[in-house]
């Protein structure tokens, strides 16, 4: 562990969010998630980020699925509002985008660094940026306007990090501190490069290692689960580090106190999480 990282511990401190709500408060209080992303055959990865998002207490939780095709409500969720991409303000949303949106989410995303308030960007949207000089200039608009009041967090798994930084993930691997770091100066968003020992890094923060999580969560869709978590979070107002460092040390916390005879599934992990 490189001594300029520290765990998040101390910043875990603070309420849960499944702590006891001030009794004053309705569903506004604790914000919208959009989740844009389920491009053909890919609807359950935007699922699973709106159901973590849900659990992780956003007060309403809208889905917008890339695919023209895709069923008009989640029978599994009927909590979750699907709406078309085109007709979601965003202005008082977080967004959380990629999530299984193929090509197709890099259309949107002018929209979403222009309007929404917080944004979790994740997976194609992450592979969107990396080949788009353009969305990378309006991404480093968003967040070089109005910094924090203006969340954007970046959550990319090593490949995606190597992507974004024209690397290799073998260059990601060795130094992964220092990649974490070089996207927070390229980019001017919270950082979450994943894996095992996740770096949360943010402008003018000194950088985390989550000692949670275990290899349990090498299964398909636990990435999606941590964006919404992060999402939900950002909805109900957390400070953008503050929120990412939770979600990212909750998200390994439930992994690492999962039954020994039960498989961790994506699903059941959004479920179960706070
Ligand atoms: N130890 C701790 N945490 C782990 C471990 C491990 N050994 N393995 C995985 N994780 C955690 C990561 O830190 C991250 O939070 O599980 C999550 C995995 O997220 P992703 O790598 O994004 O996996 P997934 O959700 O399945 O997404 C993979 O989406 O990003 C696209 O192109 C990508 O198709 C691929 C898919
Ligand atoms: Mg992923």
């Amino acid at each position: 562990v490189d001594s300029a990282a520290q765990t998040p511990a101390a910043i875990l401190q603070g309420p849960p969010l499944d702590g006891p709500r001030a009794h004053a408060t309705h569903k506004g209080s604790y914000g919208d998630v959009a989740v844009i992303g389920g491009a053909p055959g890919m609807a359950g990865a935007a699922l699973l980020a709106a159901c973590a998002a849900l659990h992780g207490g956003a007060g309403r939780v809208f889905v917008a699925l890339l695919d023209p095709q895709a069923m008009p409500v989640d029978t599994s969720q009927p909590e979750l509002m699907l709406r078309c991409a085109s007709s979601l303000d965003l202005a008082p949303m977080t967004a959380v985008c990629g999530c299984g949106g193929g090509d197709a989410v890099r259309h949107l995303l002018p929209k979403v660094f222009s309007t929404a308030a917080h944004a979790v960007i994740d997976a194609d949207a992450l592979n969107s940026i990396a080949t788009d000089t353009q969305l990378q200039t309006l991404l480093r608009a968003r967040t070089g306007r109005d910094g924090s009041a203006r969340a954007t967090v970046l959550t990319p798994h090593p490949l995606e990090a190597a992507r974004l930084l024209g690397a290799s993930a073998v260059q990601i691997q060795a130094d992964r501190l220092g990649a974490a770091q070089q996207l927070v100066e390229r980019f001017g968003c919270v950082v979450v490069l994943k894996g095992s020992g996740t770096v949360i890094a943010a402008p003018g923060q000194v950088a985390a290692i989550n000692p949670t999580g275990n290899a349990r969560l090498a299964t398909a869709g636990t990435g999606d689960v941590l964006a919404g978590m992060i999402g939900a979070r950002l909805a109900a107002g957390r400070p953008a580090f503050q929120a990412a460092c939770e979600a990212v040390y909750q998200h390994g916390l439930a992994a690492d106190r999962w039954p020994e005879d039960r498989a961790l599934t994506a699903g059941e992990l959004a479920a179960a999480n706070r």
